[in-house]
């Protein structure tokens, strides 16, 4: 098989990690959900009780921060976070965070690195704009506000937890928006990019539509 860069962005509840892994996962090759990395840092920020004003303390931060992907967990300074940095005050903070030029810099420049001479599919905001400009193939992927905030309701019912389905919205609105305005790299379909819209699809009928683009490339 040659060569094959896949970029996959959309806002939130789109289903660009579960589509993407499972692309990943038919193709054999690495797959890297660039959210968890903005996650992760924002993580790091709360656990230390830094405020995302204080610029200083966070390039301190970013000089010696250690995330690593690996088998679908997620690593921060070498402790599983995967789980950790699913949770609601991340949600909330993860957007202010990732427009900080700064972490920005850092996590686009591990993206590459990650990528680099490799077959990849990455998900997230700026994959197709940004950190993989010459992707082979690039996907946005979209689905009505109200459908991915039912998904997100449904995945934390799921877990057995609370869920209110009009703050579940609301967080997501409010995130799409801010990714969608920020100065540096916002969410935005790139030119060359195939819009596939979930609304109304289930998983496998999103996964052979995307195969379907990525065969004639491979
Ligand atoms: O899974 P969900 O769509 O809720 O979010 P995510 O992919 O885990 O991304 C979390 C946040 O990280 C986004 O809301 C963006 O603020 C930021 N992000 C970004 O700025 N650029 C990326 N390439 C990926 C994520
Ligand atoms: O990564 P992103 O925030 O774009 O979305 P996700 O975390 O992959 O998907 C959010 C939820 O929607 C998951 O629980 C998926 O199983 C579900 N989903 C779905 O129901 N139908 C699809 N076509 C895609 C995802």
């Amino acid at each position: 098989m040659n060569k094959i860069v896949v970029a996959i962005d959309g806002p939130a509840g789109a289903g660009k990690s579960t589509i993407a892994r499972i692309i990943a996962n038919r193709l054999q090759i690495l797959y890297i959900d660039t959210g968890a990395m903005y996650r992760a840092v924002t993580l790091e920020l709360l656990n230390k009780n830094i405020s995302i004003e204080d610029i200083d303390k966070i390039e301190e931060i970013l000089k010696h921060i250690k995330i690593d992907i690996m088998d679908d967990k997620v690593f921060l300074n070498n402790k599983d976070v995967t789980h950790e940095i699913r949770q609601q005050v991340i949600n909330r903070t993860v957007s202010s965070v990732s427009a900080i030029p700064q972490v920005r810099k850092k996590l686009v420049d591990l993206q590459r690195e990650f990528a680099r001479n490799r077959s990849v599919v990455m998900d997230g905001r700026d994959i197709g704009t940004n950190v993989l400009k010459d992707a082979d193939v690039k996907v946005f992927l979209t689905a009505s506000a109200d459908e991915r905030s039912v998904r997100r309701y449904k995945e934390i019912l799921l877990k057995g937890l609370d869920a209110n389905l009009g703050e579940i919205k609301n967080e997501i609105l409010a995130r799409d928006e801010l990714d969608s305005t920020r100065a540096l790299n916002p969410l935005k379909k790139a030119h060359d990019a195939a819009v596939v819209d979930t609304t109304g699809k289930d998983i496998e009928m999103v996964v052979e539509e995307i195969l379907k683009i990525i065969k004639p490339k491979l």
